[in-house]
């Protein structure tokens, strides 16, 4: 519904802001500032006395220090259904105590018109997001799996939140790889033309093939540099090469996508080529570009290293295309916010095309003003020895085979519960995939993506602590009780009231409440670990509302199954924020 304020801290910091108006009314520019109580003093609390006291003391202030400022504020507060009762604590904290009836309303009202009315509300109307991003020929690796699950999770928030998200995978499909690629694809398969997929087979061997040779013969390794020359000038017979290649390995990563369940369209380093000879012809206008050791380069404050953008030989590399890619993006597509996710290691690269883009005036000096560009950079995913993540023979793990084992031991755990006996043989399948997926994505999102996070599968399929399976089963349980109540809960929605009177029904109702504040957090810090964190602390408030307040056969039985409701309702969403697919039965 049209009335529907944001989240419930920016409700509140509404309050104060008109608060802050009639108490300092010189202090225009002060903004109010709201957070979660974390004591026993009450469920929210503005903490704008303390530091505005310093401020007013000056101009002969009424006030007599902070906690009057603090009292001050809260008396002015303009009345409001949200607030039961207000306090001032210690220094001048002015602490909130929510009313539970109006909580009780807020939860009835999202389950009447739907979760939508939870979602963030958001300064921008289109981002790019730009993930996963594989390279062409090469396996898409574990670092590309990460990129996939965060930059997917993030793609969904904020689209979520009403953001038209242009979902980007930048390939890497244009490269001096596709010389030696395309020789030893004429060279080994005559008949290419027609028989490329079926004699290629594996193209992560064939790269290695052809590394190889270029690597030992020196014959091979010219016709290969030529090759580029070739395939860049527009030869037909290269580029109908290139593009069998690119073919073969869009139909891989294509199929780690639909498992996964993420959509995203390509536009890879080729689709910008030919773009860069003006984009840096603009740069060069704004006397950007300088000459250096033979290339062309940018030169940033506070970067030791110039960007390179032509390089000595005169060909473009990575930077050409980012930088292309970046102004196409902000000026073709219009975005607002775009967000690279990629691992830790080329912060520095994506540091420079900001700072570059900055000095061309395509980006504004200040990080939070937009048009703004992020990278969200994710650290190393180690295996048990705590090295880079590897497979027993030391390859790179294939992510195929990576899902493969997830969903058959998802799968085994299932039939030693006895499942195969209740489900179906479609139901064990999609119950296995679910989870089996859904444990991998969340061993990954639960972690702040900074930090290396180790693989380990007993861990991320165990039913116990923060995991996915443990979530979903616990979702499954509440749908479970519905089911069990007999009762048909579009019936109950539309005819019961929730009232939360239990201590542990307010706690639980509060924290549903608060979804919409940690979508925001969890998008605006592009931290998906914030919303794991509220899905798991939900799910150990339901556990607690649960074992104190029985449900079924009680005089509040439909007051509770509405809880229920919402919570199962709020699990689905973070679910389907993080990329997960719910289970409804178990
Ligand atoms: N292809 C690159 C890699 O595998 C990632 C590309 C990320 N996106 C970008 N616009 N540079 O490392």
């Amino acid at each position: 519904t049209e009335d529907s304020l944001g989240s419930l801290k920016k409700q509140l910091a509404k309050l104060f802001e008109a608060s802050l108006r009639v108490t300092v009314p010189t202090e225009t520019d002060v903004e109010p500032l709201v957070a979660a109580c974390t004591g026993n003093f009450g469920d929210y609390q503005c903490n704008n006395a303390m530091s505005l006291w310093p401020r007013i003391k000056g101009k002969g202030t009424e006030f007599r220090g902070p906690p009057a400022v603090g009292q001050a504020l809260m008396k002015n507060i303009p009345s409001s259904e949200m607030i039961e009762s207000c306090s001032v604590a210690g220094p001048g904290f002015v602490n909130v105590k929510l009313s539970k009836s109006w909580i009780a309303k807020s939860i009835q009202k999202m389950l009447t018109y739907g979760i939508g009315e939870w979602a963030p509300k958001l300064s921008v109307e289109r981002a790019v997001v730009d993930f996963s991003s594989p390279n062409i020929a090469k396996e898409m690796h574990v670092g590309h799996l990460r990129s996939t699950i965060i930059g997917d999770s993030l793609a969904r928030m904020l689209e979520f939140s009403k953001v038209e998200v242009l979902r980007r995978n930048h390939v890497g499909d244009w490269g001096t790889q596709f010389g030696m690629l395309i020789e030893h694809l004429f060279e080994k398969v005559p008949n290419w033309e027609d028989a490329s997929e079926t004699a290629i087979g594996d193209l992560q061997a064939f790269y290695k093939e052809s590394k190889q040779r270029f690597d030992e013969d020196g014959v091979f390794k010219e016709r290969a540099q030529k090759a580029v020359v070739k395939l860049q000038g527009g030869d037909p017979k290269y580029r109908k090469a290139w593009t069998q290649i690119c073919d073969i390995s869009r139909r891989e990563f294509d199929r780690v996508y639909q498992r996964l369940g993420v959509t995203i369209e390509e536009k890879g380093e080729s689709f910008y080529n030919p773009f860069i000879p003006g984009v840096l012809e603009k740069l060069g206008n704004l006397g950007l570009v300088e000459e250096s050791q033979g290339a062309r380069v940018i030169f940033l404050e506070g970067v030791n290293i110039p960007l390179i953008v032509v390089k000595s030989d005169g060909g473009y590399n990575y930077a050409s295309t980012d930088m292309t890619a970046l102004w196409y993006r902000l000026n073709e597509e219009k975005a607002e916010w775009i967000i690279y996710v990629t691992d830790v290691g080329q912060s520095q690269h994506f540091e420079m095309v900001f700072k570059a883009a900055k000095r061309a005036g395509w980006l504004p000096a200040d990080n939070n003003s937009y048009p703004r560009a992020n990278h969200v950079g994710f650290g190393l995913v180690l295996g048990e020895d705590g090295k880079r993540f590897r497979t027993r023979s030391t390859e790179v793990v294939r992510l195929a085979d990576l899902l493969d084992e997830a969903k058959t031991r998802s799968k085994a755990a299932l039939i030693e519960r006895g499942k195969d006996k209740e489900f179906t043989e479609d139901e064990i399948e999609k119950t296995a995939e679910a989870i089996g997926y859904g444990a991998v994505k969340y061993a990954d999102l639960k972690n702040n993506r900074l930090t290396n996070y180790t693989f380990n599968f007993d861990q991320m399929l165990s039913d116990k602590g923060n995991t996915a399976v443990y979530l979903l089963y616990a979702h499954a349980r509440i749908c479970s009780i519905i089911r069990k109540s007999g009762k048909d809960i579009e019936e109950v929605k539309k005819t019961a009231e929730l009232s939360l009177d239990h201590p542990d029904e307010r706690v639980l109702g509060l924290h549903l409440l608060q979804f919409a504040e940690n979508v925001e957090e969890a998008c605006t810090n592009l931290l998906p670990n914030v919303l794991c964190e509220y899905l798991y602390n939900l799910s150990e408030n339901f556990t607690k509302f649960y074992s104190n307040c029985p449900v079924i056969g009680k005089p509040e039985e439909a007051s509770r199954l509405l809880l229920c409701e919402a919570t199962a309702v709020v699990m689905r969403q973070c679910f389907s924020l993080l990329g997960i697919v719910p289970i409804y039965k178990i």
